[in-house]
C-alpha cells in the first residue's frame, strides 16, 4: 500500500501522544485518569452533547474510528449503544479496554487501520469518527471505508478542523501551537473541501462549532488577557455572524 510508510509514523507518533494527556493528574490507566479527560473534554467541546445525541443509538451498532482512549464511545455505550472502537495506535487501544473495563461497560476494542476496515459492507448504524480524518494519511480513503460499513440509510458523524476559523488565524497571527501540529500529518479544510471528501454519501450536513472557551492549560499574561477579554468579546459577538469560523466542521451524513 502506498501510504504504509506514513501511516507508520503515524502510529508511532499517536502511541506516544494520548489525546489532551497534558490535563491529566492521576496516574495514566486509572479510573480518576479517565474521569478528568472525560470531564476536561466535554468542558471544552461543550457544543458534544448538543449536536450529537449519545442517547439515540439503544441498542444500534456504533463504530468509532480512532477512538483514542474512547471517551465519547463509552457514553454511546452507557446509553445502550452495541459499540466497536477502533484506532491505529496500540496504546490507545490498551487504555480504552481499561477504562471500559473500569465502568463495567461492555464494547470491543480493536488495534486497526480506519483505512481498511475488517468489517463487511452495511455493518454499522453508524460511523463516527471525531478529529481523526485530519490525521491519517488519505482521508478520501478512510471516509470511503466508513461509507462502506454504513448500513444504507445509516449515518457517520464525522468531525474535522476548518482552515478559515478563528483558531486557524489566532495560531497564524500569534503563532500558537495547535494541538498535535508536530503530528505526522494535520490538515484543515474549507467547508467546501470537506462536502467534497464527503461526496460518497447522499446527505450531508455540516454544522461550525468549538468557539473560544477559557484555557486551563496556559498560563501567565497572555493566558489571563485570552480567558478575560478573547474569550467573553468573541462570544458576545451573536453566533450568527461567528459560526461559519468554529475551529470544528461536525459533519452529519447519511448513506
Ligand atoms: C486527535 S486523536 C482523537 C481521538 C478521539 N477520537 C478523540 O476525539 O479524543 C486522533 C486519533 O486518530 C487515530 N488515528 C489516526 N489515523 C488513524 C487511522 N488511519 N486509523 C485508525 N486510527 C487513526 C490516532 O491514533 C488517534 O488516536
Amino acid at each position: 500500500m502506498k501510504n504504509d510508510a506514513l501511516l507508520e509514523r503515524i502510529r508511532v507518533y499517536w502511541n506516544e501522544h494520548i489525546h489532551d494527556l497534558e490535563i491529566a493528574r492521576h496516574p495514566i490507566g486509572s479510573r480518576e485518569f479517565f474521569g478528568e479527560l472525560a470531564d476536561y473534554r466535554f468542558e471544552k467541546l461543550d457544543y458534544l452533547p448538543r449536536v450529537v445525541d449519545f442517547s439515540a443509538y439503544k441498542g444500534k451498532r456504533i463504530l468509532e474510528v480512532g477512538c483514542g482512549v474512547g471517551i465519547d464511545l463509552i457514553r454511546f455505550a452507557k446509553h445502550g449503544a452495541i459499540v466497536t472502537g477502533i484506532d491505529l495506535a496500540e496504546v490507545s487501544i490498551q487504555l480504552a479496554k481499561q477504562y471500559f473495563a473500569h465502568e463495567q461497560v461492555d464494547g470491543e476494542l480493536l488495534v486497526m487501520n480506519g483505512e481498511a476496515l475488517q468489517f463487511d459492507d452495511n455493518t454499522f448504524d453508524m460511523v463516527y469518527a471525531h478529529g481523526v480524518l485530519q490525521y491519517t494519511a488519505d482521508a478520501s480513503q478512510m471516509i470511503k471505508e466508513i461509507h462502506r460499513v454504513v448500513k444504507p440509510g445509516g449515518e457517520a458523524i464525522v468531525m474535522v478542523y476548518n482552515r478559515y476559523s478563528w483558531l486557524n488565524l489566532m495560531s497564524q497571527l500569534f503563532g500558537i501551537a495547535l494541538e498535535h501540529e508536530d503530528a505526522p500529518v494535520l490538515k484543515k479544510y474549507s467547508i467546501k473541501e470537506f462536502r467534497v471528501l464527503l461526496a460518497p454519501f447522499a446527505r450531508v450536513r455540516i454544522i461550525p462549532e468549538r468557539f473560544p472557551v477559557k484555557t486551563r492549560l496556559h498560563h501567565g499574561v497572555k493566558a489571563l488577557l485570552y480567558n478575560q477579554i478573547f474569550v467573553q468579546c468573541f462570544n458576545a459577538v451573536p453566533k450568527s455572524i461567528t459560526r461559519p469560523f468554529g475551529w470544528h466542521l461536525m459533519a452529519l451524513a447519511t448513506k
